[in-house]
Formats: structure tokens, C-alpha cells, sequence
């Protein structure tokens, strides 16, 4: 059902509040200033002694596995490798004594996730999961599941399912931080208020879709694009870029901000537009070193940014303000206005933007 709206997806940006509302409750208690997983009561003994998290995952899955890793480094203090679950499913992956394996899959269904969760069971891990299907073929694959509540996701292109994926991990994250003991509990508590504050953020957000139309206008007409971060906005450009190439055709590709003078500044001129994700303050100034390499080149700069920035909105060419956020927000606020963007400049290149080309939302065959 649409209700009144032209397409799932867009439809699926906006209930984005609410879904991350269903995805929070039950799990957030910010009167004790605590992170809840009933899901996973049964194994505190073996998150509190894990060694390391791997994660698999494919597409835009593996983008929030990739944010999932900052999170859960940062706050739970444990280590994380994220592997596409195609690749890792035909090495000869090593698992330890003290490995967890996380899967993270909307659907449940990918074959290549599906088969990396029986390999890392039979290899004796134990694995836990993050889905948004009830039932599925991974959760049943898996010693627990965190559902994502995120509600059905029918345009093939994720958004709600992906912003719930990260909530989860970010709660994850806090809460091994908190079962290990390595958080201040005052700390927690902080943490804990801004994030139950996440539904209403992303409300205001969303007013940005003006703004993401207008400058799909000026996108729609380029072939290429790259997308570059830093730190935890580098998964974000992956994201976008390929939200971007998925319904709008555009040629596009994520980097981070850092790799650009090893390879990806040689392609840049008037035809390069270039979408920086800069709402992130701990590496501003590297951000605009990055910013005037390519103004130098006459690439055009489409800047996400917080609203309090002062020095990248006097040279980028266009700007997009979201709210001042903490690091555990900051992915899914700097998310939102790409994929409104991607679904902007789909339209305006006639593209079927619930059903993209050659794609299929649920990806059973390898
Ligand atoms: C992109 C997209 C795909 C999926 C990927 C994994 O918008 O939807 O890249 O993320 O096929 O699917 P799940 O998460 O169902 O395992």
C-alpha cells in the first residue's frame, strides 16, 4: 500500500521516524540508562569474553556492518572485521575460540549471507543476526536475532531497512560497552538521551527534500560522481554512491576522502561532481583540504554538512544543512538527504525507482 504516495521508497524515507522509534523500543531505557537485548540474554558470557565480531553482509547491508565497526570498536571496545559474505564464504575463513560471527541481511534471504552463517555455525561461532523479516531462512540459521522492526520494505532500493540496521548496531555497540563494563555509566546516559531523540532528528531531516530536488536538478545531467568521507561518513559515501547508481544509472563510487591523491583525484574536472559527507567535526579541517583539491580542479562540490558549519559552506557549491549530531546519529542523519537525492534524480532521468533495472530485492541465487 503507497498511501497516497507516488512510490514505496519515497514513502519508506519519510516513515523513517517511526521506524526507528519501532526499532529503539523495548531497548532503549533511558530512565536507567540502560541498553536492552532480550534476544541475546542467553549469551552475555560469550559477548562479555569475545575476541572479535565478524561481520557479513552484502550491498548496502555491508555499508551498515561497515558503520557498525566504528560503533562497536569505539564503544564496546571489541574488535571487528567486516567481510562481504561472498567472499568470506569461499576463503578459508579462520575462526577462533571467541569469534562471533554477525550476520546483518533485511530479508533474511541472501544466499551468500545465508550460506556464511551456516559455514561460521558448522565451524562452531556463535552466531547472531540482524534481520527485518520474521522468520527467515538467516534467523533460523542463527543462535539469536536482532529484528530491526523496521515494517516491510518493498522498494528494492533499502532505506528504512538500512537506518534501522544501524540503529541496532549502535544500541549493540553501547550495550557490550555497557555488559563489559567500559562505559561510564554518565556517559551512557548522555549517549542514551541524544539517541532517543533519533525519530524527531530525523523528522527535521527530512525537511531537506527541497533542497535534494534542487540539486537533483543540477546532477540528473552528469555521468559520474563520486561520493568521499572520513572516519564513520566513509561508509556513508558508499552508501550513497550506491543508492545514486542503483536507480539513477549514474555512474558513481564511494572513497574515502583520504584516498582521493592516491588514485580518484585523476578523474576529476567540471564533468566530476563531487557529494562530500562532512557533517562529521573530528576531521574538519582535513575535510577542507579535500574540498579545495577539487575546487582547484573545477569539480562542482555538493557538501553535506552540520548546521553550525561556517568554513565548508563558503566554498562548496551546494549546501545541505542536517542537524549537530554525536557520532552514533550522525550516519543515518547524513544518509537521509542521499537517498533523497538518489531518488530525485532517478525521477528526473525517467528511471523506475521502485523496481530498478536487472535488480531484485531479495537475492536467493548467487
Ligand atoms: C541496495 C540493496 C542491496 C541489498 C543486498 C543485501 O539498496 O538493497 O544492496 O542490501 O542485496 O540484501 P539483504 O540485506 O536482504 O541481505
Amino acid at each position: 500500500e503507497k498511501s497516497g504516495y507516488e512510490h514505496f521508497m519515497f514513502k519508506e524515507i519519510f516513515e523513517q521516524p517511526q521506524s526507528i522509534k519501532n526499532c529503539m523500543q523495548c531497548r532503549l531505557d533511558t530512565e536507567r540508562a540502560l541498553v536492552t537485548f532480550d534476544e541475546l540474554e542467553d549469551y552475555k558470557t560469550e559477548i562479555i569474553n569475545a575476541r572479535r565480531i565478524i561481520i557479513v553482509s552484502c550491498g548496502t547491508s555491508w555499508h551498515a556492518g561497515l558503520i557498525g565497526e566504528y560503533f562497536i570498536e569505539k564503544y564496546g571496545e571489541l574488535s571487528v572485521e567486516v567481510e562481504y559474505a561472498s567472499e568470506f564464504r569461499y576463503r578459508s575463513p579462520i575462526i577462533n575460540r571467541g569469534d562471533i560471527v554477525l550476520a546483518i541481511s533485511q530479508s533474511g534471504e541472501t544466499a551468500d549471507t545465508l550460506a556464511a552463517t551456516e559455514l561460521a555455525k558448522a565451524e562452531g561461532a556463535l552466531v547472531l543476526c540482524i534481520c527485518n523479516v520474521v522468520g527467515a531462512s538467516i534467523p533460523r540459521a542463527s543462535h539469536a536475532t536482532m529484528y530491526t522492526n523496521a515494517g516491510i520494505e518493498i522498494g528494492v532500493a533499502s532505506t528504512k531497512a538500512f537506518s534501522s540496521q544501524v540503529t541496532v548496531l549502535a544500541l549493540l555497540s553501547l550495550y557490550i560497552g555497557q555488559i563489559k563494563e567500559k562505559i561510564q555509566p554518565q556517559t551512557a546516559a548522555g549517549l542514551l538521551t541524544e539517541l532517543s531523540k533519533l525519530p524527531s532528528v530525523i523528522r527535521k531531516t527530512l525537511q531537506c527534500a527541497d533542497t535534494m530536488q534542487f540539486i537533483a536538478t543540477e546532477l540528473h545531467n552528469f555521468y559520474n560522481c563520486l561520493f568521499l568521507g572520513r572516519g564513520v561518513a566513509f561508509p556513508v559515501a558508499l552508501e550513497g554512491a550506491l543508492k545514486l547508481k542503483e536507480i539513477s544509472y549514474i555512474h558513481a563510487e564511494g572513497y574515502p576522502a583520504a584516498e582521493m591523491k592516491h588514485g580518484p583525484i585523476a578523474l576529476i574536472d567540471d564533468k566530476m561532481p563531487v557529494i562530500f559527507i562532512a557533517a562529521n567535526n573530528d576531521s574538519y579541517e582535513k575535510i577542507i583540504n579535500n574540498i579545495q583539491e577539487v575546487k582547484a580542479r573545477k569539480g562542482m562540490v555538493i557538501a553535506i554538512v552540520a548546521e553550525d558549519d561556517t568554513e565548508i559552506k563558503k566554498m562548496a557549491d551546494f549546501i545541505v544543512e542536517v542537524p549537530q549530531v554525536n557520532d552514533l546519529m550522525m550516519p543515518i542523519i547524513s544518509t537521509i538527504p542521499l537517498q533523497l537525492l538518489a531518488y530525485y534524480s532517478a525521477l528526473l532521468r525517467n528511471c523506475d525507482v521502485d523496481q530498478p533495472r536487472n535488480l531484485a530485492k531479495s537475492v536467493t541465487v548467487e
